[in-house]
Formats: structure tokens, sequence, C-alpha cells
């Protein structure tokens, strides 16, 4: 079934690579973290002709006129994700993480204020106040990290930070932490220090969503995500918020740091909240951290040393220093062999972000493939096994094929597998 005729016949190049794509997907192992595969309903509601239409400003106050369907899907997907987190507040506009992290910023801050967030090299992310990133340029930060020797966020350390610093807007937040984050302390903390808590919850919020993970809506003023890693939405973000900080929020989504809404992808981030509602997400999140649990225990059992020890979510944290790895290395060698993860720094780590002394691994992707407990020891398995072989390419072969075989029992969809052949 070709489910892109015209692209194919208008287009052959683009549509050639996007059947590479498919290919690939569809032939490896994903174990990137951040990545998930999208149900075919998500991928018709984005690509459909919901992109033709402007509808700058908010259901029934928008700036053009034919915007009443637009309406209705965009009420859609704010009423979904109100019901879906418990919040009371939910913007839906952010095209994704970054946007929404800036534009909550920017709702309660103004250039020079202080903010704190979490170390990049300790598992935080870019827009937390890196310097590379604006968080780190327009604003006054400094950061708190984990404990070098377990790993874990110690929660008198960051009070002790919060009350040096005093920042007006604290994040709590990670992409490469492995733990369950005590929102509740975050929030005790930013109380005692009157600042705003945001929890930028993009990596954990399929697993919140499906009751897997705690919850950080109850606790904090805003809640920050991206709709397409764990929860298995459309590539985009969002924003939660208390009732009072709402139209602030609002604002500074629109006008203030975007322009014309992606409709086309609200939808998409409609159909993927209703998804979530459905109680067989919650099998689905649950399985996530079985399954990071159970490649957690077949890794450790081949000797490779799991940051804080193992994982309450869908992510493990490999420090590769016992096995005379970098992060690099493993990365590439894994990916000849079809096994698809990323390098990244490990706490403290002496090595440079572009090199790192750990892989970041994610059981969110292959458990949406349909993949279980006895995958991931087969996986943990193939992983060492490649590592060790690095330099044999026979070996290397083979693991290839076996990987090739173990993709191939688990189509990523119908639709995706036919489109592939
Ligand atoms: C915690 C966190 N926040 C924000 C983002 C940014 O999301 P996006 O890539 O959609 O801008 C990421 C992405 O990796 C993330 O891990």
């Amino acid at each position: 079934m070709n489910r892109r005729p015209h692209l194919e016949e208008t287009d052959p190049i683009v549509y050639a690579l996007i059947q590479r794509e498919i290919a690939r997907q569809e032939d490896g192992l994903e174990l990137i973290a951040s990545e998930n595969f999208t149900s075919p309903a998500i991928l018709e509601a984005v690509g459909s002709e919901l992109t033709n239409k402007y509808a700058e400003g908010y259901p029934r106050k928008r700036y053009y006129g034919g915007c009443e369907v637009v309406d209705e899907i965009e009420q859609l997907a704010i009423d979904r994700a109100i019901e879906l987190f418990g919040a009371e507040r939910a913007n839906v506009q952010p095209h994704s993480g970054a946007q929404a992290n800036f534009a909550a910023y920017m709702a309660v801050l103004q250039a020079g204020d202080r903010l704190m967030g979490m170390e990049l090299s300790h598992g935080g992310h870019l827009t937390h106040g890196s310097p590379v990133n604006v968080s780190g340029r327009l604003f006054e930060v400094s950061q708190y990290g984990v404990d070098e020797a377990t790993g874990l966020l110690d929660m008198d350390r960051v009070r002790e930070a919060v009350r040096a610093f005093r920042p007006k807007l604290l994040i709590a937040g990670a992409s490469a932490y492995p733990r369950v984050i005590d929102w509740a302390a975050f929030a005790d903390i930013a109380r005692e220090s009157d600042a705003v808590l945001l929890v930028d919850m993009a990596h954990y919020s399929g697993l919140v969503a499906g009751d897997a993970y705690p919850s950080p809506v109850p606790h904090a003023d805003i809640v920050t995500s991206t709709t397409h890693k764990t929860l298995r939405g459309p590539r985009g973000g969002f924003i939660l918020s208390r009732e009072s900080l709402g139209k602030a929020i609002d604002k500074q989504v629109f006008p203030g740091t975007q322009g014309g809404p992606l409709e086309h992808v609200i939808a998409g981030k409609a159909v993927a909240f209703g998804e979530a509602l459905k109680p067989e997400f919650k099998t689905y999140a649950v399985q996530v951290i079985r399954n990071a649990r159970a490649l957690g225990e077949a890794l450790a059992e081949r000797g490779y040393h799991l940051v804080s020890g193992g994982t309450d979510s869908h992510l493990l944290l490999v420090d590769l220093r016992s096995k005379e790895l970098t992060g690099k290395a493993a990365q590439e060698t894994l990916d000849g062999v079809g096994i698809h993860l990323n390098k990244n720094t490990i706490p403290g780590d002496p090595r440079s972000p572009f090199v790192t002394s750990g892989v970041r691994v994610g059981t969110a992707a292959l458990t949406t493939r349909g993949m279980a407990e006895s995958e991931m020891q087969r996986i943990g398995e193939l992983m060492d096994r490649a590592l060790r072989e690095r330099e044999n390419a026979t070996a290397l072969e083979r693991i290839r094929g076996e990987v090739r075989e173990l993709a191939a029992a688990f189509p990523l969809s119908p639709v995706s597998a036919a489109a592939a052949n």
C-alpha cells in the first residue's frame, strides 16, 4: 500500500527519503530515551489540511476569520490535556519543549531575573539555564546538580543552593535523571524562598499520564512538557498552570514568543491526549518502566554500572568507565548494528559532551512496538556482545542480523510496515 501516491509522483526524491527513514525506523532498535512512535491516527491528523489554516490568537479570540473548526480542535486539545493531567489551565500551542519553556519563563521573569535549574552535565536540559541557550543569556543563572557519588538529587543540597541564590524561578525536571524526582520537596523549597516552581516533565509526561510516575501538577505553579517523548504524541510542546498564571502564559506564547499556532499538530496533540486517556495507556506506561528495569538488570549482570543504581522511569544512564569505553565509541558501535541510543555525560564527567563517559538508554519506543522484559534481556545481551566485539567486523555483522530479526518480529505499525515495503 502506498500511503503517499501524490508525493511519490510530485517529488520522488523527498518520497524516497521518507521511505528510507521508515525502513530505518522499522529495521533498528530505538533506544533513544526522548523518542517514540506515534500512532497512525496521530500521523493522519498531523498530515491533514489543518496545516493550511492561520489562527493567531486563541479559541474564540482569533485575529483571522474562518477559525470555527480549528477553535473546536484546539479547545478539545486543551480540555483533554486538563482532564489527563488534572490541571487548572493548559496552553497547547508551543511548537516544541524549548518554546514551551521560553514562553513560561517570559510569563514570570524579566530579563536579568534569577533562574535556577539542574546542570546540563548532571542530567538537566539546555533550556534550564545553559549559557549556550537563551535561558542562560537572558537571565542570571545558578544551577544545582546531583550527588556525584550516588547520582541522586540530594534535596538538602538543593535547598541550600536555593537559599543561597534566591532565584525568582526554580526549575525541576531533567533529560537524563532516571529516578523519581521529589516534586513536593521542590515545591516546599520554592515556597520557602518565594520562588515560582516550574516543572519540566518532558521526559516523564507519558509515565505521569499513565499513573506510573508521580505527577508534578499538584505541586508546581507551571508544568511544561513535550508531547513526543513518553507521551507518544506528535512533535510539540504544551504548558499547564495554575489558573492565576494562565493569562500571562497565554500572552507569552502568543504574541510573546510565537506566531500562528500549528493547528495540524494541535489536532495530533488532541488525538494523543485522547489515546493517553484510554486504560491501555496505563498498561503501556507501566510496561515502559518494567522494560527499563529489565534492560538495566541485563546490563548490570554484564558488569555495566548504572548511575543511581537503576531506574524508576523509562531511562537508564550507563556509566561506561568500568568498560574503558567512551559514550561516543559505544554510540558509534551500536549504531552500526542498528541499536540506536545517545552518548550522554554522567555526573562529574571528566570527558567533553562530544565524547562523554556514558550513554542514555530509554525503553518507551520499543515498548510501543510491543516488546517486553524478555526482549530487553536479549537486547542487553546484544548490546554487550557488540561492545565487546567492536573490533570484529564479522561478529558485528552477525549481531546486525540478529537485531534485524528481532525488529522484524515487532512491526512498527501495520501502516508503516506496509509503506516500508
Ligand atoms: C527536559 C526537556 N525539556 C525540554 C526539551 C526540549 O524539547 P524540544 O526538543 O521539543 O524543544 C527536552 C528535549 O530533549 C527535554 O528533555
